[in-house]
């Protein structure tokens, strides 16, 4: 075929390399594969890096090659589309980005959102229906509480929910109530909480559903947003799917909105599903930033990592400062046992817990000369708010007790600076306290 084509004149038409997993017998790791894999450059005029498809539509070869592909896309033939079809579905970008997640957490194949939200949301859609009963861990992040209670509920759903930290014994007897409801569809969880870091026991949790629900498991699904891709990998502790508000680590730059999902093929099939529907794949733009900021997600990370545990030493023997709410400062107990079981490492955000209230909390903030004053998390730039009086302004008082939401509350993420420069603009706005 491709000497006919050359012997005609017309340039022949490249096949796409097989991507290369290993050499010498070393399988590759994702920060190496971040580089090249999923995209091959032949297929683009030779170009090192992806273009942007700016399409709404591709061309079909032929009018049977159209019919096999919405034959794939409505699943009457299964294995799902074999080309691209309509930029609603799917799009080289997103493909390429999507190859790139799966490989983070060696999972089977990932999906890309619009936003962490319609991510959540289009998981909410695809395994829930009016009647069933969703069991969470609580706190969530606000907007999948909203979602949860107030939006799903006005389809007849329910939710019962029990505390990041509980144990097996405690989340069997809420899985237990919640079968005596009605039809158990999902399992969701977030680890660590936001904004409290309280994290979850996941292996406890697939125990309790294994001993429940021993014919028809519902998934796990967790947020991931807060330690993945790097320090936390829960589809390796019995998790199905883990979500992302790639927005956060993942961008790692403040500017973007994105989501992703990452599973096996029978969770996901029925998810980009859902999504050819509904429309909240993300845009070939975004996909294309977020290929760029893959790139360098382990060196961001690692960064911000490295700088968080030196800030927060600082802080934990400041006289101004009542306690730090670090992971990396878990010694003992139960969360001590889950975070060594569960985490690779301990984040760049943690609760900075003043002496005093509002008024202290807000003459740090506004001292602030490095440090930004907004909410979001996992920027190369170092964010500082105050949850009670934004994120969770709108949570009922008690609530906000409960989870330890109070005035003299600092929610903190740290960027990739100098952590000198960090710690002597903390230092500094501390001495205006
Ligand atoms: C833990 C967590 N999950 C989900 C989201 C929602 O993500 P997005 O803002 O990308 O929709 C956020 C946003 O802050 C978050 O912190």
């Amino acid at each position: 075929m491709e000497d006919e084509a050359a012997l005609s004149g017309g340039s022949p038409r490249r096949r796409p390399k097989t991507d290369v997993r290993e050499v010498g017998g070393r399988k590759l790791k994702a920060s190496t594969l971040m580089m090249g894999h999923g995209f091959d450059p032949a297929l683009s005029e030779g170009a090192l890096k992806p273009p942007i498809f700016l399409t709404s539509t591709f061309v079909f070869e032929n009018a049977a090659a159209g019919k096999r592909h919405f034959e794939g896309v409505t699943g009457k033939r299964p294995g799902g589309s074999e080309g691209l079809v309509y930029s609603r579905f799917n799009g080289p970008n997103q493909e390429i980005l999507e190859d790139r997640l799966a490989l983070w957490e060696d999972a089977e194949e990932a999906l890309s959102f619009s936003s962490g939200m319609s991510a959540i949301a289009t998981l909410f859609l695809t395994f829930v229906q009016p009647g069933d009963v969703i069991v969470h861990s609580g706190p969530l992040y606000a907007a999948t509480e909203t979602l949860i209670a107030r939006i799903l509920g006005k389809f007849g759903v329910t939710w019962l929910d029990f505390p990041a930290g509980a144990t097996r014994e405690e989340i069997e007897a809420v899985l237990d109530q919640a079968k005596a409801k009605g039809r158990v569809s999902l399992i969701y969880l977030e680890s660590p909480a936001n904004p409290t870091n309280a994290l979850v026991d996941v292996q406890a949790v697939a125990a309790a559903r294994a001993s429940l629900f021993p014919d028809e498991p519902p998934p796990i699904a967790i947020d991931n947003t807060f330690l993945g891709p790097l320090w936390a990998k829960p589809l390796d502790h019995g998790a199905d799917l883990s979500i992302y508000s790639l927005t956060k680590y993942a961008g790692g730059h403040s500017d973007l909105v994105a989501g992703g999902v990452v599973g096996a093929k029978r969770f996901l099939d029925p998810m980009r599903a859902m999504r050819n529907t509904i429309g909240t794949i993300t845009d070939p733009h975004t996909a294309w930033m977020l290929l760029r900021s893959l790139e360098t997600l382990e060196l961001r990370m690692t960064r911000a990592g490295e700088n968080a545990a030196k800030v927060c030493a600082f802080f934990r023997d400041h006289p101004k400062v009542e306690s730090v709410g670090y992971l990396g400062f878990l010694s003992e107990g139960r969360q001590a046992d889950i975070y060594r079981r569960n985490c690779l490492g301990a984040g760049s955000t943690f609760s900075l817990y003043l002496k005093g209230g509002e008024r202290e909390a807000f003459a740090f903030l506004d001292s602030l000369k490095i440090a930004k004053l907004a909410v979001s998390l996992g920027g190369t730039e170092t964010l500082a708010s105050a949850p009670a009086a934004m994120t969770h302004l709108s949570v009922p008082d008690a609530r906000k007790l409960a989870m330890g939401i109070t005035d003299n509350l600092v929610r903190i993420s740290i960027g990739v600076e100098d952590a000198d420069d960090l710690i002597a603009d903390f230092d500094a706005a501390l001495s205006a306290v």
